[in-house]
């Protein structure tokens, strides 16, 4: 089974969690647009609140009656991607630039499951992917500095501006990235403390105590994995 077929199974798995009447948080990614079309394809009367505007675009072509978070007060379900998958279902989430949309939706979510192939699980988070760090554009350069010095504090590199093919890369909410490569984080959750206590950030891709379960795709089919 190829990384994408794993996605596709276990997109599919989570749609099958998805009841008449929900509230939905459909999240964002390869895996996600799994999620959603095997969701649109079950054609319940549900609603969804997308976690970026290519995943409302996405939605909207498939018939998915959208609301903002603005609109609901609790979400009943969420379902996501992740970049990583470690111990007790902590996550590196945020290679499509969506964390903080990702984040507050999680945050407002009953029941949160992630939905992955199996290369996604490391032993130790940042083993594989840098984190993404979302970051106000005004002033960037000196948060970015400021970055470096929490980073060497954490033995790690300095982080770097995310860039494509189009220049700086900007999220929806129009900030900008900074990704933290590191080779492991020894201490996730001192790291995310940090991180946020510097004023222009405005949040990072460390994902900590949010996912209540984890439906990966693997050759022997979906695997449900808890904290
Ligand atoms: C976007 C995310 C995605 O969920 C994460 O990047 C996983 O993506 P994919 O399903 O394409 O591997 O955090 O901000």
């Amino acid at each position: 089974m190829t990384p994408d077929d794993q996605k596709r199974i276990s997109g599919a798995a989570a749609a099958d969690l998805v009841e008449a009447g929900m509230v939905v948080g459909l999240g964002t990614g390869s895996t996600a647009v799994w999620f959603v079309r095997a969701l649109a394809a079950r054609g319940l009367d549900i609603r969804g609140v997308p976690t970026s505007e290519n995943t409302a675009n996405l939605a909207r072509e498939l018939g998915i009656p959208l609301v903002g978070l603005d609109d609901v007060k609790t979400i009943d379900l969420t379902v996501d991607g992740a970049d990583e998958i470690g111990p007790g279902l902590s996550l590196i989430k945020g290679a499509g630039a969506a964390l903080l949309r990702e984040k507050l939706v999680w945050e407002a979510s009953h029941r949160c499951v992630v939905i992955a192939d199996a290369g996604k699980q490391v032993k130790k988070l940042g083993q594989a992917f840098a984190l993404p760090i979302e970051v106000v554009r005004f002033g960037h350069p000196h948060t970015g500095r400021r970055l470096a010095d929490i980073a060497a504090e954490f033995d790690l590199p300095p982080p770097r501006l995310r860039t494509a093919d189009r220049g700086v890369v900007v999220t929806d909410g129009g900030n900008v990235i900074y990704d933290l490569g590191s080779g492991g984080i020894d201490d996730p959750a001192a790291l995310g403390a940090a991180l946020k206590s510097i004023t222009g950030v405005v949040d990072h891709g460390l994902f900590l105590d949010l996912a209540d379960e984890a439906l990966i795709g693997t050759d022997e089919g979906v695997v449900k994995l808890v904290p």
